[in-house]
């Protein structure tokens, strides 16, 4: 993997990357370098099968966003939401566990996204990207043993997320 600063500006000018990391470091480092490179509220997704390296990915994003390491960013499967506070406060969701689309109010979905903080949304397939306010979709597969290949995309014209990332 080689993964430069740059390829953040190749993301938003293209409006998709792939990228192929070869451990969970690497995962991990890609995060942080989006997470690095945020600078303002935003909306991520999370798709892949269990143990395709979301929650790793989050994990470095957090460090990049700049939770502290005293935090241990795990998955907010029972949870739901987990809270960090970084440059932006980020909000970890984990939706496997939610029902339908109706059940984002019981959670206060919409409260989140007034908050104006970096939410990342692992499981958010039962839910509308219109609905979650979508700007980034990343989508993890798993190539092998220690192999993925991660797509992401850029929902919004890129105008509007330029300003963001
Ligand atoms: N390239 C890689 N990227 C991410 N995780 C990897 C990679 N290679 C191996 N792994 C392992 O895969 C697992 C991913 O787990 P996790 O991040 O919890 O997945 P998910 O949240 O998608 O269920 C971890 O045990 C991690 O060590
Ligand atoms: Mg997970």
């Amino acid at each position: 993997m080689t993964m430069k600063a740059s390829y953040i500006g190749e993301l938003l000018s293209r409006g998709s990357i792939v990228i192929t990391t070869e451990s969970a470091e690497e995962t991990m480092a890609v995060g942080r370098l989006l997470g690095e490179a945020v600078s303002g509220p935003l909306v991520m997704t999370l798709t892949g099968d269990l143990g395709s390296g979301k929650t790793c990915f989050a994990r470095g994003f957090a460090r990049g966003l700049g939770v502290d390491t005293a935090y241990a960013v795990t998955s907010p499967t029972y949870t739901i939401v987990n809270e960090y506070p970084g440059r932006w406060p980020l909000f970890h969701l984990d939706l496997y566990r939610l029902g339908g689309e109706d059940e984002l109010e019981e959670i206060g979905y919409r409260d989140l996204l007034q908050e104006g903080g970096v939410i990342v949304v692992e499981w958010p397939e039962r839910v509308d990207d219109e609905v979650l306010g979508t700007d980034l979709t990343l989508e993890m597969r798993e190539e092998g043993p220690d192999e993925r290949v991660i797509t992401m995309k850029c929902l919004h014209a890129n105008v509007d997320l330029t300003e963001r990332i």
